[in-house]
């Protein structure tokens, strides 16, 4: 990194590590991940080269939505540990130079949170009962659509004691705090500032498009929601200078922007609508459905960070494409009838690229070599597979597979404690597809994506450059160049399955420093990055 890099820009040169605890590595025998199995993995994660640990919601939950439904926002579900280990977390995580991200979950809370328990026993039009949205019929809002469309048909849930219904825009156990309630506001300001104070550099904004609802809109996005980020963004910038925003806006790029305010609401936003364009453009050996996508996206503010992803926990959302896209990427990833989910395929890297170790790639060099900051979901970098007998999105958050032992080296339990079984089918089972068999061998996408995260550290240029795109004649080259400063890169992957042309300007191979120049054959699916001579 530069010297006169601004420390509180660290986001900008991150690449993030994303981890479902659960899912990592069971410290204690009892068949789930935890602090302790995490922290002992540590190590794994630093060597894989990225800077950052994103650790999915580990509260108190009676994990109907793996967590993403808090009951306590105050300690740690104690499967996972308590408070003295994640201290010791964020500690250790520290002393290998890894920045923590957690969640902050303030959409919604559990059912089981004792401020809805409150809400329905105290009297209506108390602050206690509008601490959440209530309603006497279940028709108010009728724009806002239903997101979770596999299991609601309504984003209004009766609620007995409180005879009145109740707003939630996920599941029905998920009520939707009330912004309009300067209470709500207090009291997610001292969770933000709990976490803050325990050294957390990052957090993660869950569904944050939703947090007012307003009669005749859509309930997205609402000018109420982004003053209240201002206000929140203030309030970090003031107590917890560095700390980063990271905002879950699934929207498309012009509503995505406004997420960055004039740099002065969220950091970083993930692109969505750029997400399902890698693959549509893989599957089509073009670039035209990621150039599109990006020539669409507006500028950001100089301090704003794009975060981009391939996979991550949830389904491969498909909301922000067209219909006939939809259509298409259905029709291409989603062959199996139990992949669909919600309004997206519910399946992991691997699997969507058929196991083509050269497509895995292709789709992973996409990943590392778009501006932004990339983020890696946890067994991408092995090839892990799904398992998609198991419910709602479970299927693509089975336990790591560490090594060819018992329960994937996860858990030393018995195997009927798991939270879920580790993949033991043929071709992703544990027994061939693990961290131990990948490290041995230096062919292994293990120690691909060790190498493609080390060159990529050493060129500042990928996080902070800005893009000029280069017209191969051949469209399934995607082609830019990313200046920054004095430095710059040139980037150039073949999308298609077959040998394609393109020139290269003077320079070195990022990989080997052999020079380049002129006209060269990518072969199907290759990538090359290109520094200036
Ligand atoms: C976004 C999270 O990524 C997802 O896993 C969760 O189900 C929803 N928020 C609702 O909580």
């Amino acid at each position: 990194m530069h010297p006169m890099v601004n420390p509180h820009d660290w986001y900008k040169d991150a690449v993030f590590y994303e981890v479902p605890i659960r899912s990592f590595c069971d410290g204690n025998g009892d068949g789930f991940g935890d602090f302790d199995g995490l922290i002992s993995k540590l190590d794994y994660i630093a060597d894989l080269g990225v800077t950052a640990v994103w650790v999915l919601p580990f509260y108190p939950s009676p994990l109907r939505d793996d967590g993403y439904d808090i009951a306590d926002y105050h300690s740690v579900d104690s499967r996972y540990g308590d408070m003295k280990d994640f201290r010791r977390f964020v500690t250790e995580a520290h002393r290998r130079n890894l920045k923590v991200v957690t969640e902050l979950v303030i959409n919604h809370t559990s059912v089981d949170n004792a401020w809805f328990q409150r809400a329905r026993m105290a009297p209506k039009g108390s602050s206690e009962r509008d601490f959440y949205v209530w309603s006497d019929t279940a028709e108010r809002f009728p724009e806002a659509r239903i997101i979770f469309t596999f299991t609601e048909d309504s984003n209004w849930a009766w609620d007995e004691a409180a005879g009145a219904f109740y707003w939630h825009r996920f599941f029905s156990h998920q009520p939707d705090l009330n912004y309009d309630n300067p209470a709500v506001h207090a009291a997610v300001f001292e969770i933000l500032d709990y976490w803050l104070s325990m050294g957390v550099d990052g957090l993660r904004l869950d569904a944050v498009p939703y947090l007012y609802v307003r009669e005749g809109t859509n309930g997205e996005n609402l000018p109420e929601t982004h003053a209240f980020l201002k206000k929140l963004r203030a309030h970090v910038d003031e107590h917890f200078p560095g700390t980063m925003l990271l905002a879950e806006a699934n929207q498309w790029p012009e509503d995505a922007v406004v997420y960055f305010g004039e740099g002065d609401e969220s950091h970083m936003n993930y692109h969505f609508p750029l997400m399902p364009r890698l693959f549509m453009a893989a599957a089509l050996g073009d670039r035209n459905p990621i150039q599109e996508i990006l020539a669409r996206t507006p500028a950001i503010p100089d301090s704003a960070q794009w975060g981009i992803f391939v996979r991550n926990h949830d389904e491969l959302t498909l909301e922000m494409v067209t219909d006939e896209e939809r259509a298409f990427m259905l029709k291409t990833y989603a062959r199996d009838p139990r992949a669909p989910m919600n309004v997206g395929i519910r399946r992991r890297l691997a699997p969507l690229m058929d196991n083509d170790p050269r497509k895995i790639r292709l789709m992973l060099s996409l990943l590392f070599s778009l501006p932004g900051s990339p983020f890696l979901y946890y067994g991408d970098e092995i090839g892990m597979g799904d398992d998609l007998d198991l419910p709602d999105r479970d299927g693509v958050r089975t336990p790591m597979q560490w090594d060819a032992s018992e329960n994937a080296g996860f858990s030393t339990g018995p195997s009927s404690a798991l939270y879920a079984p580790p993949i033991s089918d043929s071709t992703y089972g544990y027994s061939s597809v693990n961290v131990a068999a990948q490290e041995a061998d230096p062919g292994s996408l293990l120690n691909w994506v060790r190498e493609i995260i080390a060159v990529r550290s050493r060129h500042d240029v990928f996080g902070r450059g800005i893009v000029e795109w280069l017209d191969a004649a051949d469209s399934a080259v995607l082609a830019f160049r990313l200046s920054h400063g004095e430095t710059s890169i040139l980037v150039a992957i073949n999308l298609a399955d077959r040998a394609a042309e393109c020139n290269l300007p003077a320079g070195f191979d990022a990989f080997t420093g052999a020079p380049v120049a002129g006209p060269t054959v990518l072969e199907g699916y290759e990538f090359r990055w290109v520094t200036a001579r």
